[in-house]
């Protein structure tokens, strides 16, 4: 579709806003130090924005040190859309707010590089998705998870037939306590609840390396309804903290997943993928582990393992640069190998954006990844197993009612509830 309003591909560095001065804000200026200390930061941070004036100046300040020149300050959308200069939002704000600022940026011909969850519901996903139809903008979504090493090479293993044909993905991430996890509005439903936050990333995993969900059982629940806060202060949760699910793809794997991050029992993680031919465990995100699989034959991994794929396995030279030649990091702490993971989500959106291509995590693929979390959490309100299919087309809603509401998503009273367009967010 021919872009109107949308600044047309340019090998001219890309000015960008950062848009969301928080905690996550700080990780991705860390990743655009990283990609100039590689030579591979073809951005320039020409503005920051936050409605806290006081955060946008820290990171303003911070901006100043790290890449040497003081960014812009905005405290209002307006601002930053009455700026002529920026080309790009980096939108990194807590996902409540995400379609609010990307919808009217997108449709000001502004591309955007949106952070996971896209949006809290389908509505807000739709919206997204539609206003970049709309103007020819480019919209990505910043899922890290998939860019790391070892989640390249498991995919390659599954693709070049290693497992045989693959039957069960076990995806396990169980233990915790109950302090607040990160951030208050992680434990409010209607901010953005943890489930979805975490859970996204989990769903876009399923779906990198086996294809799309069809169909999801099971729920969300609060398991720790009381927080603790850092001052040892206490907050009644509303938002579900875990999830409990089983998933088929559309090739008919069967995928048993388990987010549960409270209590004070067992602690447990495992991602594993079993086939006719063997299986395999994947390690977990951001460490210097290796993909092993297993057969008859004994474990292969490392050097063994890639010269098997048929597939060819190579990592893109942002990735090598930031993350070594496995793309893991290496063993290095654990803020570089964060920012190595941002900076290969940041690089790839700026080079679309400049090569005018599509982004490797689009906002369809992302609208996906909420709608398999919702799915898992429609099928705990209704009590019945729910086609992804169905909530990505809106005739699946019930759970998500309360949050459009809020989020003033809800179609008026006169106006019946139109389903969505499949095609606009689910085949991507
Ligand atoms: N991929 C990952 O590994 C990862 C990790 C952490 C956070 N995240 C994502 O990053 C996003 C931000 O998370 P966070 O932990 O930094 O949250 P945060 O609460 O620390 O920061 C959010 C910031 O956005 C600002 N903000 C809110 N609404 C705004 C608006 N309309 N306009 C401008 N500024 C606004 C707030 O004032 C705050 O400074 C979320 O979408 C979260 O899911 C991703």
């Amino acid at each position: 579709m021919p872009a109107h309003g949308s600044r047309a591909p340019s090998a001219d560095r890309l000015p960008l806003c950062l848009v969301g001065c928080g905690g996550m804000g700080g990780r991705h200026l860390s990743a655009y130090a990283a990609l100039a200390g590689v030579g591979h930061w073809h951005a320039d941070l020409v503005a920051v924005y936050d409605i806290r004036a006081d955060a946008a100046n820290t990171m303003a300040d911070a901006a100043e040190e790290l890449l040497g020149r003081r960014p812009a300050v905005h405290t209002s959308l307006d601002g930053v859309l009455g700026d002529s200069r920026i080309a790009a939002l980096d939108l990194v704000t807590d996902p409540a707010s995400h379609h609010a600022v990307a919808v009217p940026a997108l449709l000001a011909g502004r591309h955007v590089l949106s952070e996971k969850p896209l949006g809290l519901t389908m509505r807000a996903c739709q919206a997204m998705v539609d206003a970049a139809r709309r103007s020819g903008a480019v919209l990505a979504t910043a899922e890290n998870y998939r860019r790391g090493g070892a989640n390249r090479m498991a995919r390659t293993v599954v693709e070049a037939g290693l497992l045989g044909r693959p039957h069960l993905m076990v995806q396990l991430l169980v233990g915790g306590d109950d302090r607040v996890m990160i951030t208050p509005w992680r434990h409010d439903k209607l901010h953005g609840s943890i489930a979805l936050d975490m859970g996204v990333h989990l769903a876009d995993l399923v779906e990198f390396y086996l294809g799309p969900v069809e169909i999801a059982y099971g729920l969300g629940l609060v398991a720790e309804p009381v927080r603790r806060t850092a001052d040892d202060g206490r907050i009644q949760a509303t938002g579900e903290d875990s999830l409990i699910g089983q998933l088929r793809t559309r090739s008919g794997v069967e995928v048993q997943l388990a987010y549960l991050p409270s209590g004070p029992g067992h602690r447990y993680v495992q991602r594993t993928i079993h086939g006719s031919a063997g299986s395999m465990t994947i390690p977990p995100d951001r460490t210097d582990g290796e993909v092993e699989v297993r057969r008859a034959g004994g474990v292969v991994t490392g050097a063994q393992l890639r010269s098997e794929l048929t597939t060819s396995w190579a990592l893109d030279d942002v990735t090598v640069a930031l993350l070594g030649p496995d793309g893991t990091g290496g063993g290095a702490p654990f803020a570089e190998v964060d920012a190595g993971y941002l900076g290969v989500e940041i690089a790839d959106f700026v080079a679309a954006v400049r090569e005018g291509r599509a982004p490797e995590v689009d906002g369809a693929r992302g609208a996906r990844a909420v709608a398999v979390v919702l799915a898992i959490l429609e099928s705990g309100a209704s009590g019945q197993p729910v086609r992804v299919d169905d909530v990505l087309s809106g005739a699946v809603h019930a759970y998500q009612e309360e949050i459009d509401d809020a989020l003033g998503l809800s179609p008026s009273r006169e106006t019946p509830r139109q389903p969505h367009s499949r095609q606009e967010v689910g085949t991507s």
